[in-house]
């Protein structure tokens, strides 16, 4: 395997290995995608000062986070599609966040499914929903995650539609894997990948029986009706954690708070 050492060096080696409709997907935002440079420039304006004469040989990261410790305080925010990357994907996360006792988010549109990821993850994996086309499919998929056993819901709030990602939109990307001219020259260019994923099978969104065209997964669904209501009725129907994802104002955290929601997830997901 090749050494990798710095963020930078992972992303020119992925950028090599993973088809072009791939690596933009995971790399591209929406719009102009300024928001990705401005999210990247507030990190590099925080500055710690640092204090001496701290007897620091017995060091440690752990933090408590919705009622557990944890080894370090960060995670692994869910993603849709992971296996697109690199076939197994989803389930080297899972296993990496088992190992390192970090949490986990598994997407409603991963490409495996959330039983399994239960099954390799243990309770360091976080189930993450985004409203479907129809209200039963949401809930329906709400209760599965509470039947296998998460303790913990992240409900996203920040794509009431999809936004625009150019890149994707000049690739021709789709959840549903389809193959045309362009994205053939893609894959014959990127063998190691496209062997791989030939081997692996094309990856689809697991959650969701692979011919039921009502019950699919739709990505271009509009997530426009969630509101206050919407929220009282996902909290009614959720005992666990309830941690709403992509919050922003003041105004909105006070008021979830007050809904009787356990956390706020600060994001602008990522630019995208
Ligand atoms: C490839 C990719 C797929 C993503 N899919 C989802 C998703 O299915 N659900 C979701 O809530 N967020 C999704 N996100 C957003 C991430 O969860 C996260 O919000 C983003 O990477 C920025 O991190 P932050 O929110 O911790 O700032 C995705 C991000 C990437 C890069």
């Amino acid at each position: 395997m090749t050494k990798v050492y710095t963020y930078e060096d992972i992303k020119r080696l992925a950028k090599r290995r993973m088809p072009k409709l791939m690596f933009d997907y995971v790399e591209g935002g929406a719009g102009r995608e300024l928001l990705i440079d401005r999210n990247e420039a507030a990190f590099d304006d925080i500055y710690l000062q640092p204090r001496s004469m701290v007897h620091v040989v017995e060091r440690s990261l752990k933090t408590t986070l919705l009622g557990r410790e944890w080894d370090l305080p960060f995670g692994i925010a869910p993603m849709g599609m992971c296996n697109l990357a690199w076939p197994g994907t989803d389930r080297m996360f899972a296993e990496v966040a088992k190992r390192h006792n970090i949490p986990l988010g598994t997407s409603v549109a991963a490409s495996t499914t959330l039983e399994d990821m239960f099954d390799y993850a243990g309770n360091s994996v976080w189930f993450q929903v985004y409203v479907a086309q129809t209200d039963e499919l949401t809930f329906d998929i709400i209760n599965r995650a509470k039947s296998k056993g998460y303790d913990t819901l992240l409900f996203t709030v920040d794509v009431p539609e999809l936004s625009p990602r150019t890149r994707d939109i000049k690739n021709g990307f789709q959840a549903q894997f389809k193959i045309g001219p362009r994205q053939f020259l893609d894959f014959a260019l990127h063998p190691r990948w496209s062997i791989a994923t030939l081997l692996a099978g094309s990856p689809r969104t697991a959650n969701f029986p692979a011919d039921d065209g009502q019950a699919s997964f739709v990505r271009t669904a509009s997530r426009a009706r969630v509101d206050w209501d919407y929220m009282a009725r996902v909290r009614e129907l959720w005992p666990g954690n309830l941690v709403v994802k992509g919050v922003l104002s003041p105004e909105d955290a006070r008021g979830l708070r007050d809904a009787g929601i356990d956390a706020v997830y600060v994001s602008n997901h990522g630019g995208r």
